[in-house]
């Protein structure tokens, strides 16, 4: 029942085909309501594994992405704020570098007979 849409704690909701989602490449987005305000999201892969965060720095309240759904720096090992340069760990969400000082909020994402799904929580949920 994975493809089920419906709110409540721990849902999972269908965000891509795994295909979409490349070692270190683009983000796929996506919108959550997050403490009552819709937000924007996005998911990337990394080392094999699918992380998903809130579009939002941790320095500023400002989405990360100068270009759309580019979240990596040159390197394809961290995450980077267009805006001021802080660098993001893709597998925990930890500033490792510049203003920062924090981490991304984290969205839990599974991965399931080709598929890509993000969850909800208390805090994150579906904006329809
Ligand atoms: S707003 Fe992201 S580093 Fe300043």
């Amino acid at each position: 029942m994975l493809d089920t849409l419906k709110r409540g704690d721990e849902e999972p909701v269908f965000l891509c085909e795994t295909s979409a989602l490349v070692e270190s490449g683009l983000a796929v987005p996506f919108e959550v309501l997050y403490r009552g305000e819709v937000l924007n999201a996005f998911a990337v892969r990394f080392q094999g594994q699918v992380h998903g965060y809130l579009n939002r720095c941790v320095h500023l309240p400002m989405e990360m992405d100068f270009q759309a759904n580019r979240f990596f720096d040159g390197s394809g090992r961290w995450l980077i704020c267009s805006t001021h340069a802080a660098l993001y760990d893709p597998a925990t969400g930890v500033c490792v570098s510049g203003p920062c000082g924090g981490a991304l909020v984290k969205i839990p994402m599974s991965e399931e007979g080709g598929k890509v799904y993000w969850h909800t929580s208390s805090a994150v949920q579906t904006v329809f």
